[in-house]
C-alpha cells in the first residue's frame, strides 16, 4: 500500500506518558507497556489504533485494569485495533504485556542481540516491532523505563532515576516519539568523561564499547565534546539531560541513531585506532558523531509530523555537521568534498529511475526514503536559503525556529514560514526544491560589449529539470547563483555576487569593467544543478591557476580532467592542457596540500559515466576505465620527476595524529603513489605497505598494488594481523573487488562470499563485498553480466533475512537503463528474477519495480 503525504490525520488521541518494564531474555522478553491517552475529541468516539508487528505476541490488554469484551479487540497483520465501543470518552490507562523473541530479529528493527548484547532500532517504524504503540512521530510523550536484567549495564533514554542489582530505571522528561526510544543491555565498558554546559549543568558523558575496546574510543568522545561546545557557540543549543551515552554496536543497519540521550552507533564509527583506522575513518567519526548530537535539537526537541518531512531534521543536521566539519578542519576541502559526494550518489539518483524530491509526497516503505536525496540535497537546500537571506537573515531564523517550535513535530511549511517571518522574503518559488525531483541543468551565455565607459558583460542564463517519475512539467526555480570576474592578468575585478535567477532565461550584466574577464561561476557550487557553459581547455587552466573561490578553482581542473577522460572514452585524445596544468598545481608549494590531492584525484569511472550520459552519450564502462588508466599513466610519465619529489618531500615525520594537518600530507602523498604506482610497478607501494604503521598509508599501498594486479602477499598479512578486527576484515573483503581489475572483480566477489569468515549477516560485512564491487565501474557492469549475477544472487538471500540491507543494496543497479542494450538485457534479466521472488520483502519490492518501470 501507497503512503500519501495528503492523507495525514492527527492522531485521535493524545499520549502524555509512556512506562515500560522489560524483562529482557534472548527468545523470551516480556514488555509491560502502560500508555495513559486522552480521546481527542470525547464527543467522536473513535478507534484506538496502534502498530505492532507480526513478532509481537499479545498475552493481556487491560484498559483502567478491566480487560475489554474480547470483541473489541482485534488483531490484523501489522495493527492491533480496540473499538470504540469499548474506550471511556475521558482520559484512561491502556496496558498491553507482549512478547517477543530479540533473538530471531536478523532485521536489526525493534530489540536484537548483537554479540551477546541487547539493544534496539526503531527510527523509523521499529517500536512496533517491540510493543503495540501508536508509532508515528507526531505522537510524543515522556517515558519511564525499567529494566530487568541480569547484565552488567542497562542503558535507556533520559535520566537514571534507580540502579539496584538486575534493575536500572530510566526517565526521559522531554516528550518524543517512539522513533527516539532506545535500550541497550550487555556487558560493557564505558570511556567517560564530562561537560559543563554554558549554564551550568554538568553532564557525564560515556562512550559504552565491548570490553577490550576501551582504548579505541577515546577519538570518539573528544569528537563528542567538541560538538557539544560547537552547538552552544554557533546556535546557542545546550544539552538538556544529565547524561550523554554513546553505544557502539557490530551489527547495526545504518550509520547511527540519534535516540534521546542514548545514541547508537555502528562500531566502525565509533572505534578507531592508527593501526586499524584511516583519515578518512577519523574524519566520518567527528562527523558522524556530531550529526547525531546535534539531532538533539533538530529532530528531538523539534521532530517531524510525519516521515513525509524526514528532510526537515535530516537536511539540516547534515548542513549543521557539514558546518562543523568546515570549522574543525578546512572549509575549502570540505565543501569540495560534499560536492563530490553530492554528484556521486545524489545526481546518480536523481537523474535515474529512484528519482524523488527531498519531501516525496508518497511512499511504501519509508526505509527506502534514507536517501542522499534527502540528506545531502535537504542540506544543499538549506545552504541556498542561507545564501539568499544572508548569515544575519539565517541566524535570526534558526532563532525563531527554536523558539516558535522547540516541543513541536513540524512540517517544512512551518520551517520555511519561519525564513519567512523573520526575513521578510516570500518563499512560494523557493518551496519547489523541496516539492520537485531532478537536477536542473543550468547553462551560461556571455555576452561582451566594449564601451568609451568601460565595457559590459551581459550572461544569459537558462536552467531546465528533465522528467522525473511522477513529475513531467518543471516550473523554474529559484537558483542563487554566485559569481566573480577575474581579469585577464589573473586578479579578481569584480568580488562574489549572489545572481538571483527565477526564471526560465534571464540575464544580469556587469559593467564598467576595463577588459574582458573571465567569470568564476557557481563559486562555492551555490546551487545544486548540473552548470554547463561553453569553456575552452585555456581558459580552464587560466581558472584553476587563478580563482580566488577554491571550490570554482577546484572545478576548473575538474572540467579538464572530464573534457580529456571523455574525449578520450570516446576514442579522441585531447589532454595537453590538463596534463600541463597539473604539473604546476604539482609544483605549487603554496597550496593546501589537501586541495592539490583533490586536484590530482582523478574524476571516477562512475563520474565520467554520469557525465556522459547526461549530454546524451551512452557510456562504455571498458572505454571509460581504459580512457582513465591511460591518462594516469600519462600523467605519470610526463612528470615523474615531479611526482617522486613530492612523493618524499610529503612524508609524516613522528607518530600518527588524525588532525587535518597531517591527514592532508598523507593524501596528497597516496595521490601521488597512486601515479607513480603505474611507473614503478608496485615498488614505492609495496615498501609504503611495509612500513606504514597507520591504516590510512597500509590501505593505500594495498589499493595500489591490487590495481597492479599485485599485493596478495599483503592482502595475507593483513589477515594473519587482523583477522579477529571485524572493521579491519571488513575493509579487507571491500578492497579486493573494488580495486580488482574489472574482468575478475565478480569472480574474486564470489570466491570471497565463499569464506567462512564471509559473515553476512552483518551489515557491514555485507555491504563491504557487495558495495565493494558496486564501486568498481567497469567490474559491476561487466559486458559478462556476471557483476550483475552476483549481486542478485546475494541480494535474494538477504532479502528474507534483513529486508533494509537489500533493498539499500538494490541501488547498485539504480543507473541501468543509462547503459547499452546487450548490459541493459542484462541487468533487466537480474532485477526480474528479484522482482519473481516469493514472499520478497515490501523493501525490495518498492525498489525493484521502481527500477524496472523505467526500462
Ligand atoms: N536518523 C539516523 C541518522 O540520520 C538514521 C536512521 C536511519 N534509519 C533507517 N531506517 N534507515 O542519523
Ligand atoms: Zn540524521
Amino acid at each position: 500500500t501507497v503512503r500519501y503525504l495528503a492523507d495525514y490525520r492527527p492522531y485521535p488521541f493524545v499520549l502524555s506518558a509512556t512506562r515500560m518494564t522489560f524483562d529482557l531474555h534472548p527468545t523470551a522478553t516480556r514488555v509491560r507497556t502502560a500508555l495513559s491517552m486522552v480521546p481527542r475529541d470525547p464527543g467522536a468516539p473513535q478507534d484506538l489504533v496502534l502498530d505492532g508487528g507480526k513478532g509481537v505476541e499479545l498475552l493481556s490488554l487491560t484498559i483502567d485494569g478491566q480487560a475489554p469484551d474480547t470483541a473489541h479487540v482485534s488483531r490484523q497483520d501489522e495493527t492491533l485495533t480496540v473499538a470504540a465501543a469499548a474506550l471511556p470518552p475521558h482520559p484512561f490507562l491502556l496496558e498491553t504485556a507482549v512478547q517477543i523473541d530479540p533473538s530471531a530479529n536478523t532485521a536489526f528493527e525493534g530489540l536484537y542481540i548483537s554479540n551477546g548484547m541487547f539493544c534496539t532500532q526503531c527510527e523509523a517504524e521499529g517500536f512496533r516491532h517491540i510493543t503495540f504503540y501508536p508509532d508515528r512521530p507526531d505522537v510524543m510523550a515522556t517515558f519511564h523505563v525499567t529494566i530487568d536484567s541480569d547484565l552488567p549495564v542497562l542503558l535507556s533514554n533520559g535520566n537514571p532515576v534507580g540502579q539496584s542489582q538486575g534493575r536500572a530505571e530510566w526517565h526521559d522528561p522531554w516528550p518524543k516519539p517512539s522513533y527516539l526510544f532506545a535500550l541497550v543491555a550487555g556487558d560493557l565498558v564505558a570511556v567517560s568523561d564530562s561537560f559543563t554546559t554554558r549554564s551550568g549543568r554538568r553532564v557525564a558523558l560515556n562512550v559504552w564499547v565491548r570490553p577490550g575496546d576501551g582504548d579505541r574510543a577515546g577519538f570518539a568522545m573528544e569528537s563528542l565534546i567538541k560538538s557539544m561546545k560547537w552547538d552552544e557557540d554557533v546556535y546557542g543549543r545546550e544539552y538538556d539531560l544529565d547524561v550523554f551515552n554513546i553505544v557502539a554496536v557490530d551489527d547495526f543497519n545504518m550509520g547511527a541513531m540519534e535516540n534521546k540521550g542514548l545514541n547508537i552507533f555502528n562500531s566502525k564509527l565509533v572505534l578507531a585506532s592508527p593501526e586499524t583506522a584511516t583519515d578518512t575513518d577519523y574524519e566520518r567519526i567527528e562527523a558522524v558523531i556530531a550529526h547525531e548530537y546535534f539531532h538533539n535539537w533538530t529532530g528531538n526537541r523539534i521532530t517531524c509530523r510525519d516521515w513525509f518531512q524526514l528532510c526537515l531534521k535530516e537536511g539540516l543536521t547534515v548542513f549543521r555537521d557539514q558546518q562543523f566539519t568546515s570549522d574543525m578542519r578546512s572549509a575549502a576541502v570540505k565543501r569540495i568534498e560534499d560536492v563530490q559526494a553530492l554528484r556521486s550518489r545524489q545526481f546518480r539518483e536523481d537523474g535515474g529511475p529512484l528519482a524523488h524530491p527531498p519531501r516525496p509526497d508518497r511512499y511504501e516503505e519509508i526505509n527506502n526514503f534514507y536517501t542522499a536525496t534527502v540528506y545531502e540535497k535537504g542540506a544543499e537546500v538549506i545552504g541556498m536559503l542561507k545564501r539568499l537571506v544572508g548569515d544575519d537573515g539565517y541566524r535570526r531564523a534558526l532563532d525563531l525556529y527554536f523558539d516558535r517550535h522547540d516541543g513541536d513535530a513540524a512540517t517544512i511549511e512551518d520551517w520555511l514560514k519561519v525564513f519567512e517571518d523573520a526575513t521578510g522574503r516570500d518563499l512560494t518559488q523557493f518551496k519547489r526544491w523541496y516539492t520537485d525531483a531532478g537536477t536542473p541543468r543550468l547553462t551560461m551565455a556571455e555576452d561582451w560589449q566594449a564601451g568609451k565607459a568601460g565595457g559590459t558583460l551581459t550572461l544569459t542564463f537558462t536552467q531546465d529539470t528533465p522528467p522525473t517519475p511522477g513529475q513531467s512539467d518543471k516550473p523554474p526555480r529559484v537558483i542563487p547563483i554566485a559569481v566573480g570576474l577575474i581579469g585577464p592578468n589573473g586578479d579578481e575585478v569584480a568580488a562574489t555576487r549572489v545572481l538571483e535567477m527565477t526564471e526560465a532565461r534571464q540575464s544580469f550584466a556587469f559593467d564598467g569593467l576595463g577588459a574582458r574577464p573571465v567569470v568564476s561561476a557557481l563559486r562555492g557550487f551555490s546551487a545544486p544543478v548540473m552548470l554547463s557553459r561553453p569553456l575552452d581547455d585555456a581558459t580552464r587552466a587560466f581558472l584553476l591557476a587563478h580563482d580566488t573561490d577554491p571550490f570554482a578553482r577546484w572545478e576548473a581542473g575538474r572540467d579538464l580532467a572530464l573534457s580529456a577522460l571523455t574525449a578520450a572514452a570516446q576514442g579522441q585524445s585531447a589532454d595537453g592542457d590538463y596534463i600541463e596544468a597539473v604539473g604546476r598545481l604539482i609544483a605549487d608549494e603554496s597550496a593546501d596540500p589537501a586541495f592539490r590531492a583533490l586536484c590530482l584525484n582523478l574524476p571516477g569511472e562512475e563520474e565520467i559515466a554520469t557525465r556522459l550520459s547526461a549530454d546524451g552519450t551512452i557510456p562504455d564502462p571498458d572505454a571509460i576505465h581504459a580512457a582513465r588508466e591511460a591518462l594516469a599513466r600519462r600523467i605519470a610519465e610526463t612528470h615523474l620527476d615531479l611526482l617522486s619529489g613530492l612523493y618524499d618531500v610529503m612524508t609524516v615525520a613522528g607518530p600518527y595524529r588524525p588532525d587535518a594537518a597531517d591527514a592532508a600530507r598523507r593524501s596528497l602523498r597516496n595521490a601521488v603513489l597512486a601515479l607513480l604506482t603505474r611507473i614503478d610497478g608496485g615498488e614505492r607501494a609495496e615498501i609504503l605497505f611495509g612500513v606504514a604503521g597507520n591504516m590510512t598509508e597500509r590501505m593505500a599501498a594495498l589499493t595500489a598494488l591490487l590495481r597492479r594486479g599485485r599485493g596478495q602477499t599483503e592482502l595475507a598479512a593483513l589477515r594473519d594481523e587482523f583477522a579477529d578486527n571485524r572493521l579491519v576484515m571488513d575493509k579487507w573483503f571491500a578492497i579486493q573487488p573494488m580495486a580488482a581489475p574489472p574482468a575478475q572483480a565478480a569472480q574474486i566477489a564470489r570466491t570471497l562470499s565463499q569464506r567462512k569468515d564471509f559473515d553476512w549477516k552483518n551489515p557491514n560485512r555485507f555491504r563491504a563485498l557487495l558495495g565493494g564491487l558496486s564501486a568498481n565501474h567497469a567490474g559491476f557492469h561487466a559486458a559478462d553480466g556476471s557483476g550483475y549475477d552476483f549481486t542478485a544472487d546475494w541480494l535474494l538471500r538477504m532479502d528474507p533475512v534483513n529486508p533494509q540491507i537489500a533493498a539499500r543494496m538494490s541501488t547498485a543497479f539504480e543507473t541501468w537503463t543509462r547503459y547499452d542494450p546487450a548490459r541493459r538485457a542484462k541487468a533487466l534479466g537480474a532485477l526480474e528474477r528479484i522482482a519473481s521472488a516469493d514472499g520478497l520483502s515490501r523493501n525490495t519490492r518498492e525498489m525493484v519495480s521502481r527500477m524496472i518501470a523505467a526500462g
